[in-house]
């Protein structure tokens, strides 16, 4: 084979993408990237300024990828220089603190600033996303656990990581499912491909866990009015147990919905059995 067909050969096999990286300001984005890219950590805050451009060449599979890394800026006042840069991504890397609850809440308005500049026409489904659990190094200050942050991530079809730029642990898992996911859509025509466990579990079961989590008493938990009769908590318990049993309900954070639910369902029916027996007296 002569050089030229050679040449031909390796340019149809490489590819070309833009990634991105969104999320608050001073939550690592840049530190993961330099981490991947340079194997370094720099432990000083150095803000980006507006966006700053990189390329990096991988190998996944026979192909060759040529990765254009635009890593934005997470702090508001960027907001200008930032939205030029949204449309034409083909991954996006999703960074949050896990010592930061605002960061990890923070996640859906980075994708709706990113649905608002890219224009109603664009189709999410066609974007790589790979949520970052970053700064998992410092163990003390961590509030937002790993089910959490999973069931985020897994109940939208995104790759979810739990990574340290500091320490390095997950970072290059991380890229390599993410360029791979990126490779498998190109070549799918362009359909992003199914990640993890997300189609084994429903909407309504990561509504529910989520809801459990939040409520703020046992009557709240089991979704009935304070007061309610022994009848109505059963009913209610039944129908959650069935939603949330650890045997039929694989989502993220569904095991320590379930006890939740069980002892909410226990204190209640102690609660009613102690106002009935009052009433008799
Ligand atoms: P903006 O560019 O302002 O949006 O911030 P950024 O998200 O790019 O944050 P950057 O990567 O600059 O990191 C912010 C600070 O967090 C720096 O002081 C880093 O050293 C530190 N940092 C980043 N990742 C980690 C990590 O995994 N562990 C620890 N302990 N510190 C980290
Ligand atoms: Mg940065």
């Amino acid at each position: 084979m002569d050089t030229n067909t050679q040449k031909r050969r390796d340019n149809k096999k490489s590819l070309r993408v833009k990634v991105i990286s969104l999320g608050n300001a001073e939550v690592g984005k840049s530190c993961i990237i330099k981490r991947y890219c340079e194997k370094r950590f720099v432990s000083k805050y150095l803000a980006t300024i507006g966006i700053d451009y990189g390329v990096t060449k991988v190998q996944v599979r026979d192909r060759e990828m040529k990765i254009n890394i635009f890593d934005m800026a997470g702090h508001p006042f960027f907001y200008e220089v930032r939205n030029e840069f949204y449309k034409d991504s083909q991954g996006v890397i999703l960074v949050y603190d896990v010592g930061l609850k605002e960061s990890f809440d923070a996640l859906d308005s980075w994708l709706g600033e990113m649905k608002q500049e890219m224009g109603s026409h664009s189709n999410m489904e066609t974007i790589v996303f790979v949520v970052c659990a970053n700064k998992v190094d410092l163990t003390k200050r961590r509030v937002v656990d790993e089910s959490e942050g999973r069931l985020w991530a897994e109940s939208r079809g995104f790759h979810y990581f739990e990574t340290s730029a500091q320490s390095g642990e997950g970072i290059s898992e991380m890229f390599q499912a993410f360029f791979s996911s990126i490779a498998d859509m190109c070549e799918n025509g362009g359909r992003r491909p199914v990640v993890g466990p997300s189609a084994s579990f429903t909407r309504e079961q990561v509504d529910t866990i989520r809801r459990i989590r939040s409520s703020k008493d046992s009557w709240d938990m089991l979704g009935v009015k304070p007061g309610a009769t022994r009848e109505e908590v059963n009913k209610a318990y039944r129908k959650l147990a069935v939603l949330l049993h650890p045997d039929k309900c694989v989502a993220p954070g569904s095991e320590d919905a379930f006890k939740a639910v069980v002892n909410a369902r226990t204190s209640l029916l102690k609660s009613i059995k102690f106002l009935v027996s009052l009433k008799t007296d």
